[in-house]
């Protein structure tokens, strides 16, 4: 498939040459139809339309005239906090047929405010016609009486249309291509790894880390609410029930968009949450890429634990706890793994041996995705 580069962004072809021209026809033809033995004069906006205004003028076989208007956006004081000038009107629309053309109207604010100022000039009539609407973003209630291609709320380029002064001289419609998310779920049972191997994938992709454990210790230690509610749970090495999980992911979502990706790490434990937070991510357009897990036996897990128990600061890892944290990972947990299974998500790693051996595993699972 066709794509460009511009400023570091890719777009590919999603309308082209061909398509875009049959719908230019068939509103010549409606245009034709229309206004054959009316005083028409086409006002067409510029930049963006100055392809669209082609096209259809070379394709009218009545007599009418082209006159080029030209918008300055200024980010004003009005209630709206945003007015466009419109540059180049002249008394010779007085009582004629005005067909404005629009390269797009996407919430209609600029268009709501071309009509208002050509109207100030008495035409007889006024048409709007625009190349490309963008329905899911319109929130205008004016008439558009022609309009060549409808498409969904998303930004493009090409035939006219710019990002940031570029693109315009393309004769296909170009779509800005979906950055490359990378939303990890890091797994495995306690001692496992999760929390070092995250620290890594990490520094390496540049995601934001989602360790629901942390989370809820903070919330603990500040004495907040959530930490309270919590805390009941935590201290005997229980679940913290979903509604609370989810609404502090979700938080910690919403302060972080626009980065490159997430790492859920001890998260989700249960199938209910896995599946709850496939729809949220979803809904974000941002889907969960794979689940990674740590495969490490039991006795080395006891080990691991019962270790750092003796020099860290967290007071679940104590040997009953523990057993009771290993338990309740077999019974709940597991399962979750089995869940991406399902879905084709799932990349179990080797969690024994050297930390750098294993990074580099994960590190190849990640390349594949
Ligand atoms: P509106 O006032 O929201 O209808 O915005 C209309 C103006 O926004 C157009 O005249 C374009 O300059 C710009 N615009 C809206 N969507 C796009 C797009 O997808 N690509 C390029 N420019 C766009
Ligand atoms: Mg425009």
């Amino acid at each position: 498939m066709k794509s460009i580069q511009i400023h570091g962004k890719e777009f590919e072809v999603s309308i082209t040459e061909e398509q875009i021209q049959q719908a230019v026809q068939r509103v010549a033809n409606e245009l034709n139809h229309d206004l054959k033995g009316k005083q028409v004069v086409f006002l067409p906006i510029l930049n963006g339309a100055f392809m669209f205004a082609s096209d259809i003028f070379r394709r009218i076989e009545f007599e009418a005239r082209i006159s080029f208007l030209k918008t300055a956006s200024y980010s004003g004081t009005t209630s709206s906090g945003h007015i466009t000038q419109l540059l180049g009107l002249n008394e010779d629309i007085k009582g004629k047929t005005v067909v404005i053309l629009e390269d797009i109207i996407d919430t209609g604010l600029t268009m709501e405010s071309i009509i208002k100022q050509v109207e100030a000039h008495e035409p007889a009539e006024i048409r709007i016609a625009t190349f490309l609407l963008k329905p899911d973003a319109f929130v205008k209630n004016f008439k558009i009486d022609y309009v060549a291609l409808k498409i969904p709320n998303e930004f493009i380029i090409g035939y006219g249309l710019d990002y940031d002064g570029f693109g315009r001289n393309y004769p296909d419609i170009y779509t800005i291509k979906s950055e490359r998310f990378l939303n990890l779920l890091i797994f495995g049972a306690p001692g496992a790894g999760k929390g070092t191997q995250s620290k890594r994938i990490i520094e390496k992709y540049n995601l934001v880390h989602l360790s629901t454990g942390d989370i809820l210790r903070a919330e603990i230690e500040q004495n907040s609410k959530l930490g309270q509610l919590a805390k009941r749970y935590m201290t005997d090495g229980g679940l913290v029930p979903d509604e609370i999980v989810l609404s502090m992911i979700m938080l910690k979502i919403v302060e972080n968009k626009g980065a490159n990706g997430f790492i859920f790490d001890g998260f989700p434990r249960t199938v209910e949450q896995a599946k709850r937070i496939d729809a949220l991510m979803r809904e974000e357009s941002m889907p969960i890429s794979a689940m990674i897990a740590l495969e490490v036996k039991t006795e080395e897990l006891k080990r691991r634990l019962i270790e750092r128990g003796k020099t860290g600061t967290r007071t679940d890892d104590t040997p009953e706890i523990i057993e009771n944290r290993i338990n309740i990972y077999k019974e709940k947990t597991a399962r979750v793994k089995e869940y991406y299974r399902e879905q084709g998500k799932l990349r179990e790693v080797h969690g024994e041996g050297p930390i750098d051996d294993i990074f580099r595993n994960i590190e190849g699972v990640i390349e594949q995705l």
